[in-house]
């Protein structure tokens, strides 16, 4: 059952800077300054079915790759039946279309940076990747229904996952960001985005060389792209 008694219902996991109003932010670095430090794979000290929502934007990766089970499993724990799970991790195959359609070094470095993490400081590395299929069998396997899945900035992925009393066979559907030569996503609704997006917030991140030249090469990379059809 929910809290009645004003606690928030709605969690927030390895929330970083992205503090939630009406969340319990939860991060293991307390730098963050989140309403909780705690590791996202053992909530033991939060009551199980008492969340209607738990959103977990870019943490499954920083996970190691067998921990997604764990995790998963966890997070259904403390959901409610009926309760939400919305989920940002990083598409594989979003990332390897990218790299075979963009023949530049620039480019390939800001979008392996995407895939690996920045690894600039402890805690930024990437452990885990996913594709759709591979996160579709994971939430089913930890007692969860997706009712939404799209690719975003064409190398991520969002999931809406409902938590079930019980589970059903696994179906995974048409699973339309398997394939690496379909240009655009395809899922219900998807809306294409501009590559650029990608460009705007990673590079941030690169070596002050590196970004300059990513960006120099960015538009141009992207031109060709769009000539070639496949943007
Ligand atoms: C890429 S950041 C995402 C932050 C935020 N969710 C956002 O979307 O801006 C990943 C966050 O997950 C946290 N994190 C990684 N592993 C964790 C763990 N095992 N338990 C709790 N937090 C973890 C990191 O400290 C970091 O703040």
């Amino acid at each position: 059952m929910p809290a009645t008694d004003g606690a928030p219902t709605k969690l927030n996991l390895g929330c970083g800077w992205d503090h939630r109003d009406g969340y319990l932010n939860v991060d293991f670095q307390d730098v963050h300054e989140p309403d909780l430090v705690a590791d996202v794979r053992d909530l033991s000290m939060l009551e199980s079915g008492a969340y209607t929502e738990i959103v977990a934007q870019d943490v499954l990766e920083h996970l190691e790759r067998t921990d997604t089970p764990t995790a998963l499993t966890e997070w259904a724990r403390l959901l409610e039946v009926g309760g939400k799970l919305i989920l940002r991790v990083p598409d594989v195959i979003g990332v390897a279309r990218l790299l075979s359609a963009m023949p530049y070094v620039e480019t390939h470095q800001v979008l392996l940076q995407n895939l690996f993490g920045t690894q600039a400081y402890t805690g930024d590395y990437h452990h885990a990747g996913f594709t759709e299929l591979s996160l579709r069998w994971a939430l089913h396997e930890a007692g969860f229904v997706v009712e939404e899945l799209v690719r975003v900035d064409d190398w991520m992925m969002d999931a809406v996952a409902v938590k079930v009393d019980s589970i059903g066979a696994f179906e995974p559907g048409d699973l339309p960001y398997l394939s690496l030569a379909n240009a655009r996503p395809q899922g219900a609704g998807a809306e294409p985005t501009p590559l650029d997006k990608v460009a705007a917030t990673v590079s941030g991140a690169l070596p002050g060389s590196i970004r300059d030249r990513a960006r120099a090469a960015w538009h141009p990379a992207r031109r060709k792209l769009v000539e070639r059809g496949v943007l």
